[in-house]
């Protein structure tokens, strides 16, 4: 029977079955060490002629990168082994010998890892991202199960604009004149469903044709939206709060080995969680992004020049290792090690280099922008970083301008101004992750917005259908999947939060 890697643990010193490809291979006369992945984790497998035999050492000797084997072997404790294992292996079959690898272990380019994202997703830091969407896949259905939501699927082909015309993709399939979109969000949907089981959450994919490439956009991503009836804004930013902490928390408890130890994720974020979440006015966020107003004495645009000063100390500090490095390569009669260990460093060094010369050449134009925030708008990805800079915790933002909402959002009673909305925005630079609201329910205001937005009235009718029959105060939010998984995992960029991404410009593999 095969055994899995992941439960290697409950099989010491016992004979075990393993299925998988060989990640890594290295010999040395009697003896090949392999690692072995099976999805479930890697593995050290040791084939040595005294244990395994020659023929299975031969064969052994045979194996190329990501080559396909089954081995019986023997699980040993050895706590400097990954995972805490060594399978010392008796016996082994060849399922198959892999080609030449093209993902071998030298550097690879961005857009050759993305050309081979099917193959890509086999490796350690790819397969324990995966691991973390899983478990936040999981731990937010069992959030909302726990708590008497039903989940509820709203349509991807749609007539209407959920968030605004620019960004819909629109395919004509029905009738020439009659437009079907590839859903922005399923909250209009997510509304009727409420109002028909009192909480839901729908859990789908959603499309917004954006040109844009940035690194949190996509153009195909999946969205959490919960809708509840009889809930005010307040009562849908607790739940937001008790939400994200729930998740953030129950992922860290899953998969804290891969976070720390395989994705190098800084652990702030786990240890900040606990504390309640800020909530900011809009008006009150733009003073603070401004450097007008201060927060427990700190200002954001002061914070964001020592900032640039200390990336400037860093990169100063990390040439004159580079130069040292670069010296010490030209010693005469150095040995293999010395020299590989040297450019090793030289290599590493030039990565780190590169990074922080871009963030040298993007604060100045963060500050710029934060310095000059024009009251009104929305935030722009500096503008985030300055604010919950401050904060390292998730900062909400709420009561908003309405020019710059969408049509849904109910208006403040006493200032038409305002929308009861609300963005959730992420520390360390990642920004927003969820925006909600409460929704309009007074049938006149609403048919008021959709021709204010230029909406065409008769795909709203349905819609408007929820005010004229029992209209409830009620609220939402959205919480953009990959972006969430982007923060816990920490990667810089979205591409690598979901198995194949598509965003503009990128539609294979
Ligand atoms: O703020 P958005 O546009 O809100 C809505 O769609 C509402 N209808 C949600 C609701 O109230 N039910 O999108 C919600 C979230 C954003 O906060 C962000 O996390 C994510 O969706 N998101 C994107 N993620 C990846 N790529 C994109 N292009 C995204 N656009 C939005
Ligand atoms: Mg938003």
């Amino acid at each position: 029977m095969q055994t899995y890697i992941k439960d290697l643990s409950q099989h010491v010193e016992q004979t075990v079955v393993l299925n998988g490809w060989v990640s890594n291979k290295r010999t040395s006369g009697k003896v090949a060490f392999l690692v072995l992945r099976d999805g479930s984790g890697f593995a050290q497998c040791v084939v040595d002629l005294a244990t395994a035999g020659e023929e299975n050492l031969e064969r052994a000797k045979r194996l190329t990168l990501e080559s396909a084997i089954k081995i019986h072997g023997k699980v040993l404790r050895d706590e400097k082994q990954e995972g805490g294992f060594e399978i010392q292996v008796t016996d082994l079959h060849i399922y198959s010998i892999a080609e030449e690898y093209p993902l071998g272990k030298k550097e690879h380019g961005v857009d050759f890892l993305m050309n081979n994202r099917h193959l890509w997703l086999r490796t350690k830091r790819q397969w324990a991202i995966m691991k973390v969407r899983n478990s936040a896949l999981f731990a937010i259905h069992r959030f909302f199960q726990s708590r008497g939501f039903m989940q509820m699927d709203s349509p991807i082909l749609t007539g209407n604009a959920c968030e605004g015309t620019t960004t819909l993709f629109d395919t004509i399939f029905y009738k020439d004149d009659l437009p079907a979109y590839l859903s922005q969000s399923g909250q209009l949907y997510a509304e009727a469903t409420a109002m028909a089981m009192g909480k839901v959450y729908t859990f789908g994919p959603t499309f917004r044709a954006e040109r844009s490439l940035t690194p949190r956009h996509l153009s195909e991503f999946w969205m959490i939206e919960p809708e509840m009836a009889f809930y005010d804004l307040e009562m849908n930013m607790n739940l937001i709060e008790e939400f994200v902490r729930t998740v953030v928390t129950d992922v860290y408890t899953e998969c804290k080995d891969e976070l720390v130890n395989i994705l190098e994720r800084k652990t702030a974020l786990f240890d900040n969680i606990h504390q309640p979440f800020p909530r900011i006015e809009y008006d009150r966020a733009v003073r603070i992004i401004r450097g007008e107003e201060e927060v427990d004495g700190k200002n954001a645009i002061k914070e964001l020049e020592a900032d640039l000063e200390g990336v400037r100390q860093v990169i100063a500090d990390k040439q004159q290792s580079l130069a040292d490095y670069e010296q010490k390569l030209q010693t005469p009669n150095l040995k293999k090690g010395e020299v590989n260990y040297f450019q090793s460093k030289i290599d590493g060094l030039k990565n780190d280099l590169k990074k922080l010369e871009d963030d040298a050449r993007n604060i100045p134009q963060w500050l710029e922008s934060a310095r000059n925030f024009p009251p009104g708008e929305d935030f722009g990805a500096p503008d985030e970083k300055a604010l919950t800079r401050l904060f390292d915790l998730p900062v909400f933002v709420y009561k908003w301008p309405s020019p710059i909402k969408a049509f849904y959002m109910k208006r403040y009673e006493d200032d038409d101004n305002y929308v009861k909305g609300v963005d959730l925005l992420a520390p360390e630079g990642f920004g927003e992750i969820v925006g909600g609201s409460q929704r309009e329910d007074d049938i006149e205001k609403l048919i008021e917005r959709i021709k204010e937005h230029e909406l065409p009235m008769e795909a709203f009718e349905w819609y408007l259908d929820l005010r004229r029959y029992g209209s409830v105060p009620h609220a939402g939010f959205g919480l953009g999947f990959e972006r969430l998984v982007m923060w816990l995992t920490g990667v810089s960029h979205i591409r690598e939060t979901i198995p194949f991404p598509r965003y503009f410009g990128r539609l294979f593999p």
